[in-house]
């Protein structure tokens, strides 16, 4: 973590619309906030996520797999990217690739993700469809450590929200969206001002406890 007097230097991973990034850069926007998004990088290209970024004047980069000889070559390169930005703190904010071993030996234990879902329940890309699907009444959202897998990492903080009569997956997602991106923001923020420790599963805000 940053000292006092700097703010903390978030690099965020896009895939898509990018609407938790845009909540992140307008919260950075207010120094208060104690947070700065200083990059933000993609696995595609002509995404409204890069937009957003260009928009606020953000630097971008884009790794496309298929562009390399191997799904290692390509984590090497986005670890080297995403690294040359000098982080304290990476957000998968809607990134649809699973990172390599280069990734999180480079950046584990200060690497997020946010899941529209309540971990444990309903891992993977289809969170809010399997949660209807399953009929539960209570869904949301859970931001967590990466580890090696499939959102099962040390949840950072997590957000209730109700499944409605007549909800598609498409409306429940939206919902949960909205709850998602306060909980990023407010999450990122304590991050940035407190600091947090990672122990075993458990994850505080604050500094740590000699
Ligand atoms: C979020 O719900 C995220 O949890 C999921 O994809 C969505 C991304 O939305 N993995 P956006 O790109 O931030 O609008």
């Amino acid at each position: 973590m940053p000292p006092p007097d700097r703010r903390l230097r978030v690099v965020v991973l896009v895939s898509g619309s990018g609407t938790n990034l845009q909540a992140l850069l307008d919260a950075a926007a207010d120094p208060s906030y104690g947070a700065t998004v200083v990059a933000v990088g993609a696995d595609r290209a002509g995404i409204e996520g890069l937009a957003r970024a260009e928009r606020a004047g953000v630097p971008t980069f884009v790794h496309r797999v298929k562009d390399f000889e191997s799904r290692e070559a390509w984590d090497s390169a986005l670890t080297a990217s995403v690294a040359g930005f000098e982080p304290d703190l990476v957000v998968s904010a809607g990134f649809l690739k699973l990172v390599g071993e280069s990734f999180l030996a480079t950046f584990g234990g200060r690497f997020l993700n946010t899941h529209p879902a309540l971990s444990p329940s309903f891992p993977g890309m289809h969170g809010p469809a399997e949660a209807l699907e399953y009929g539960v009444k209570v869904t949301g959202c859970t931001l967590f450590v990466v580890d090696t897998g499939v959102d099962t990492g040390p949840i950072v903080a997590q957000t209730a929200v109700p499944v409605l009569d007549g909800d598609t997956p498409e409306s429940l997602h939206e919902r949960i969206k909205q709850t998602e991106r306060l909980m990023l923001v407010e999450a990122v923020g304590r991050i940035a001002r407190d600091g947090f420790t990672v122990d075993g599963r458990v994850v505080r805000f604050g500094p740590a406890v000699p």
